[in-house]
């Protein structure tokens, strides 16, 4: 075991670029077209073939997409949505923007996804919508949900910015979505276009919807117009949103897209390592995997503290490793302490108890496909001495 302390800081996240995506960037900018163009055409279509979905539509972020399919579904003021709130706000406050209310359910305590039996619970007259979101990379009961989506009538919003290359039973999260399905390629996720984020459906209606509410409402956007054979001449069909992806975007996603395979199999390479340098060390629990998700996406590596074994908390864990220049995150703090749903909602400390036990021990560790295996090595050795010692101090 090395314990020297390394020098630089190991980033809990970094982007994977390489030549291939910086020469397509500059190639887009020697394009002369900038924006929402033919590489946003060419990345959406790309896309949809690679999830398995009819149609798919380049927005500028995850919280795009979100907020746009639950307003192509028509969910709007005095509807309840019901999520998780073991997720990033983006989740929530997309809801809010449409004028609905974000009805947060506990999860399930093995996986930190939304309990679907909670879902049940919590439907009333008012509930238009389920927005589950496939945390860290696992994927969420869908074969259950859509039942209870169907039963009641209730569309369903799939937050899969952890969820591209998760897999329910066998198949590509995204691919055949019954409703809809938005990804993220914010800087930190599996695919990094710095900003931007993609929804999926097989809904030629709410894609339609979709395509118009990115640009304003806009009947036809900037390509159709400016491009040979384009008409100036266009209608604002309602006062629409400015969300549109654009080409230089669309350059980094296409270049990521085709390399998404070589970067996952390296996640699936460091969450094996840890796995196994962790599964015998009492007082860390590693990430426990449902039987349906046939392929975990790894955008996170959650460990648990386990207190039964260990004199420390959360906190003084991350402290330790950020004293061994190893960072670390957590995700998420529940939505539901956070003051802007608290202050509105009356939600409060006690509502979640799954989510806040997540919550109290959970880190995510580093895990993205430039981590050298000495990193690795580095991070394992690093949560080994302090886990060692900690368990030291609890039977003094
Ligand atoms: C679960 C979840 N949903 C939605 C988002 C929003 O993604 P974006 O930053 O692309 O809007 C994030 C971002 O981290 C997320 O973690």
């Amino acid at each position: 075991m090395n314990l020297d302390k390394r020098k630089e800081f190991l980033s809990y996240c970094l982007p994977d670029i390489t030549s291939s995506e910086i020469n397509e960037v500059i190639n887009t900018l020697k394009s002369g077209w900038l924006a929402k163009g033919p590489k946003t055409i060419e990345f959406e279509k790309r896309f949809a073939e690679y999830v398995g979905s009819k149609y798919a539509i380049g927005m500028n972020s995850a919280t795009a997409a979100l907020h746009i399919s639950l307003l192509a579904a028509g969910v709007g003021p005095g509807d309840e949505v019901i999520t998780t709130p073991m997720t990033f706000a983006a989740s929530a406050n997309t809801i809010i923007h449409t004028g609905a209310k974000p009805v947060f359910v506990d999860v399930d305590p093995e996986t930190g996804c939304i309990d679907p039996d909670e879902i049940t619970k919590n439907i009333t007259p008012l509930t238009k919508a389920i927005v589950p979101v496939h945390y860290a990379g696992q994927a969420c009961d869908l074969d259950t949900i859509y039942e209870i989506s169907e039963k009641n009538n209730l569309f369903v919003s799939e937050d899969a910015a952890h969820g591209l290359y998760t897999e329910y039973k066998g198949r590509m999260i995204g691919d055949c979505p019954k409703g809809t399905v938005s990804y993220s390629f914010y800087a930190t996720k599996n695919l990094a276009t710095g900003e931007g984020g993609m929804l999926v459906t097989d809904n030629e209606e709410i894609a339609n919807k979709a395509r118009v509410l990115i640009t304003h409402g806009m009947s036809r956007n900037a390509w159709n117009r400016y491009a040979k054979g384009g008409s100036w001449m266009y209608d604002i069909q309602e006062p629409g949103y400015k969300y549109n992806m654009f080409d230089l975007q669309a350059a980094l996603g296409l270049k990521q897209l085709e390399r998404l395979s070589e970067m996952q199999e390296r996640r699936e390479e460091i969450a094996e390592i840890y796995n196994e340098a962790f599964k015998c060390l009492d007082g860390i629990e590693i990430p426990k995997i449902s039987e349906y998700t046939t392929n975990h996406s790894w955008h996170l590596y959650i460990v648990k503290i386990n207190g039964e074994h260990v004199n420390i908390s959360r906190d003084q864990f991350i402290t330790e490793l950020a004293n061994r220049n190893v960072g670390t995150s957590v995700h998420f703090i529940p939505l539901h302490l956070m003051s802007a749903y608290r202050d509105r909602y009356g939600y409060k400390l006690g509502d979640f108890p799954i989510a806040e036990k997540w919550f109290e021990n959970i880190v995510s560790l580093p895990l993205y496909p430039t981590m050298t295996n000495s990193d690795v090595q580095y991070v394992i050795d690093a949560v080994k001495d302090i886990v060692t010692r900690s368990a030291l101090m609890k039977v003094i």
